[in-house]
């Protein structure tokens, strides 16, 4: 009964953050807007909606890879191409799956925003926290 809610809510936890500022409150924002999708379709609304919440959410997540994207630039991110193109492959399985949603050869369930939220978790919990620990070493080394 506890597994079933803690894999059916999407709730932010200290456990997920990074210790950039930016980044951290990007993140529980995209965590808010999942949990918000979660609870529209909870309460039953219909496909018109769902689909306005899953484009706000994929919007705003391409919003966030951008942001991280110019950050890892800004400071000479090494790991940064390598980063860019985890995040394009998440940008086009979302896309696919707008596209698919709005034909309606897929419904959105809660399976579709915890496809998306699981890989946005591993995500943070390895890539992000990356480029975290390197802004900090960098800022060690400057000291
Ligand atoms: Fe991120
Ligand atoms: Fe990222």
């Amino acid at each position: 009964m506890a597994d079933s809610f803690v894999m059916t809510t999407f709730q932010w936890t200290a456990d997920y953050a990074v210790g950039v500022r930016q980044i951290d409150e990007e993140h529980q924002r995209l965590f808010a807007l999942a949990e918000e999708m979660h609870r529209a379709m909870l309460e039953g609304e219909g496909k018109a909606i769902l689909q306005a919440l899953l484009a706000g959410l994929v919007a705003y997540t391409s919003y966030h890879f951008a942001h991280e994207e110019q950050l890892m630039e800004r400071i000479g991110y090494p790991g940064y191409r390598e980063h860019r193109a985890q995040h394009e492959d998440l940008r086009s399985k979302a896309r696919e799956m707008q596209d698919r949603a709005s034909s309606g050869e897929l419904t959105i369930t809660v399976e579709v925003i915890q496809f998306l939220m699981e890989w946005v978790r591993k995500h943070i919990a390895s890539s992000d926290c990356r480029i975290a620990t390197h802004i900090k070493k960098s800022r060690r080394s400057l000291v």
